[in-house]
């Protein structure tokens, strides 16, 4: 196969590296450390070498391309095109995460402190929209569980609070009121302690770009992505369930658990189908999966509670 320059991205460089240490017979692991500056304004950040993944996807992955370009991200304007042309205004330098509340003790962890809290894994994980889409990206991350365990939980710790960076100055969105800022997020301590559950820092075998949460998100892939809470700068682990951004903004639209349900429609449109990003507008719509397709690893989470009420 013969490539133009101008269409190598780095998604064919992913696959191809893929392609290449497999015939070299070693994992992504063999490589060391990989430096990549994620977009002009970023800072050159350093992720170490990361473990391939143990389980293959047969999906597709998503073009870099369309992952980068199309998404959501209001602190830099509530257009899907806006991230990729206004997070290079925020500078992540001198990152730090605390984590708070119902801890053993309250820590404060930069940036080296986090990647040497487990090793760095890649994950391909399925995404799904709650406005529909879908799309499949090689994450590098640790898991959510080896950080909280580093500050300790106490025996009320039953809910984990997420808080993203509030910086108006270079999230320009902020400077509107279309969401309360900062924005948060939350789950019940069994799903942040789940193995699936990822702090995700790095895209297609690079640091995350500013786009996509740098430097530091989560991914939570059998829930709808608005869970999946980017450039996090606070974790409080409560005794009591946390109000989200989003119920607070329309708490009938969008509730605490937004696990992925084909049955259970949002109040204006369908979840039974999806768009894969990359498919075209017009091509065929997909079945949505229960759980997104993860449900022999989580359903046994939500044994017994309703569903719709759930939601
Ligand atoms: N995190 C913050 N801080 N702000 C946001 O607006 N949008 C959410 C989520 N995390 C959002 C956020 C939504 S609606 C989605 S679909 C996912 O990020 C998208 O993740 P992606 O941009 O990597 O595709």
């Amino acid at each position: 196969m013969s490539i133009n320059p101008s269409e190598i991205t780095p998604e064919h460089i992913f696959l191809q590296r893929r392609k290449f240490m497999k015939q070299l017979g070693l994992g992504l692991g063999g490589l060391g450390y990989l430096t990549y500056a994620s977009n002009a304004a970023a800072q050159l950040i350093k992720l170490p070498a990361i473990i391939e993944s143990k389980e293959k996807s047969s999906e597709k992955i998503s073009a870099y391309e369309d992952i980068i370009s199309y998404n959501n991200y209001y602190e830099f304007g509530t257009g899907k095109s806006d991230p990729a042309k206004y997070a290079q205004q925020l500078n992540t330098q001198g990152w730090q995460i605390k984590i708070e509340g119902e801890v053993k003790q309250t820590i404060t962890l930069d940036m080296d402190d986090i990647l040497k809290l487990a090793p760095l894994e890649e994950r391909i994980y399925r995404l799904r929209c709650v406005e529909g889409w879908s799309m499949v990206i090689p994450w590098a991350g640790i898991p959510l569980s080896s950080l909280l365990k580093k500050a300790g939980l106490t025996s009320n710790a039953k809910f984990v609070q997420f808080t993203s960076l509030h910086r108006p100055s270079e999230m320009l969105g902020q400077n509107s009121n279309v969401l309360d800022w900062p924005y948060t997020e939350g789950l019940r301590i069994d799903e942040a302690m789940h193995p699936l559950t990822l702090l995700g820092l790095g895209i297609y075998g690079k640091p995350l770009t500013n786009q996509n949460g740098a430097p530091v998100r989560l991914v939570v892939p059998w829930k709808y992505g608005f869970k999946s809470i980017k450039a996090i700068v606070n974790i409080k682990l409560t005794e009591k369930m946390p109000i989200s951004t989003w119920m607070q903004a329309n708490g009938r639209e969008y509730g605490f658990y937004a696990n992925v349900n084909p049955e259970v429609d949002h109040p204006r449109w369908s979840q039974a189908t999806e768009r894969r990003l990359g498919d075209g507008l017009f091509s065929k719509r997909r079945k949505t999966e229960m759980f997104n397709g993860y449900a022999d690893q989580v359903a046994s989470l939500y044994q017994g509670m309703d569903l719709r009420k759930y939601y």
